[in-house]
């Protein structure tokens, strides 16, 4: 009986490793407060780029392994933004995941963003993401970022520089590149419009 019970502890205590192995790299706690610098841009609801104007990501339930991503291609200067390039620069692989850590830890949004363009219009155009952004933006492929419930603005924006190479993706200059200015403008308010999306850190 006794060596039963400590069998069962033994499994136990190996489920218990394997489930920490699995889980983020990162240290949620330590991600919090070494996202503090980032706060004054990303933990305002609404705060926007200067130029060109558009609304700064949202990225409360974003996927570590994407922000990971982001982080160093802004690092590595492939993805260019001075101010992402100058908050990026000093942090390690280890700060990285513990703020991806941290992020992932948001609740979906419990309201739909408000949007302007035609949501209806770009779901019907929205086939060709799906396989890897999810049909609503809330794909779970680690490395593919979440664009449910990311702001309208951000996503147009975004997808003109996968456009014009001012951002640099092959995979996204393929999707990017046969869209029109209006299928552009669809596709950002169907994914913005998706319910259970992204949030504004510390607005959960
Ligand atoms: C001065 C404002 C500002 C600060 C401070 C700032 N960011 Fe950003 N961040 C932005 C803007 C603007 C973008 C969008 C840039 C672009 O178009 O690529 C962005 C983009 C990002 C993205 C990519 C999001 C996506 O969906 O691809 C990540 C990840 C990110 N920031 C993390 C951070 C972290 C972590 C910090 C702190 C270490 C930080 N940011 C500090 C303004 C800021
Ligand atoms: C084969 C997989 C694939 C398909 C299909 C695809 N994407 Fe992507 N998408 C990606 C990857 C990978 C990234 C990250 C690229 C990077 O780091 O710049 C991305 C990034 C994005 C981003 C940037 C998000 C952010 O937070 O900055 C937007 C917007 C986007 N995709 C929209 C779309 C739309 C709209 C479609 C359909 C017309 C589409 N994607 C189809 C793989 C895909």
């Amino acid at each position: 009986m006794i060596r039963f019970v400590l069998r069962q502890s033994a499994i136990l205590m190996l489920f218990g490793v394997l489930a920490g192995a699995a889980q983020a790299a990162g240290d949620p706690a330590a991600g919090k407060a070494k996202f503090m610098t980032c706060t004054g841009c990303h933990a305002i609801p609404g705060y926007t780029n200067a130029y060109p104007t558009y609304r700064v990501p949202r990225l409360g339930g974003q996927h570590p392994d994407y922000v990971v991503a982001a982080l160093k291609a802004y690092q590595a200067g492939e993805r260019q933004h001075p101010t992402m390039h100058a908050n990026a620069f000093s942090l390690n692989e280890q700060d990285m995941q513990d703020i991806a850590a941290y992020l992932a830890g948001f609740k979906p949004a419990t309201e739909p963003n408000p949007i302007r363009g035609n949501a209806a219009a770009g779901k019907t155009k929205s086939a060709a993401c799906a396989a890897c952004h999810g049909p609503d933006g809330n794909g779970n492929i680690p490395l593919y970022p979440r664009l449910a419930g990311q702001h309208e603005d951000y996503l147009h924006k975004v997808l003109q520089d996968y456009q014009t190479g001012a951002r640099k993706n092959p995979v996204m200059k393929g999707m990017a590149t046969p869209l029109s200015a209006q299928d552009v403008a669809d596709l950002a308010a169907y994914f913005a419009s998706q319910p259970k999306g992204l949030v504004v850190v510390g607005q959960d």
